[in-house]
């Protein structure tokens, strides 16, 4: 059974939820199927909240443990919000050679967001990342889908302030 008490969050709205049961109920005979309802339920709110998880577990009848076991068990799961707009710094060799940390730096100054954080009003969340795989292109950052290449801590403000 779906829990019949949704616990209130500032996160998840009611159409939310309404998916969050659909996501459940569709999967709750499937053995083994808690992996896929806690991705189906993060892609839905974004991350993973604590009350969201309990939720799952009661849907799904699981215990607590075997739920955030699971979520803390895979890197791919989120237990904090994350920005609109994930910005990933590669802290490789040929980066760091080139000045990366001067990039942080100043995206950390300007957008007040510490390195693996969120900022406060949800525009950016900061990953510092190994080889991102285009040393050519160092110092590299990606922001969603878009690769920029040769950022210096001169230009990745302007950048950024393109993703609202
Ligand atoms: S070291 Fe940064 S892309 Fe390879």
């Amino acid at each position: 059974m779906t829990p019949a008490f949704r616990p209130e969050h500032p996160d998840i709205d009611a159409a939310m939820w309404g998916q969050i049961d659909d996501i459940i109920a569709q999967n709750r005979s499937i053995a083994g199927s808690v992996i896929a309802v806690l991705r189906k339920c993060q892609d839905v709110v974004g991350y993973l909240p604590v009350e969201l998880m309990e939720y799952v577990a009661t849907g799904m009848n699981l215990s607590r443990s075997d739920v955030f076991g699971v979520a803390s068990f895979y890197a791919l799961f989120s237990f904090e919000p994350k920005g609109r707009h994930t910005v990933k710094v590669c802290t490789g060799t040929a980066c760091y050679v080139k000045g990366i940390k001067e990039v942080i730096a100043r995206i950390s100054n300007e957008f007040d967001i510490e390195e693996g954080g969120t900022s406060e009003d949800r525009r950016f969340s900061l990953e510092g990342v190994r080889c991102l795989g285009a040393c050519g292109l160092a110092p590299v950052m990606v922001v969603g889908s878009d690769t920029h290449g040769a950022v210096s801590s001169d230009k990745v403000v302007s950048i950024l302030k393109k993703y609202e």
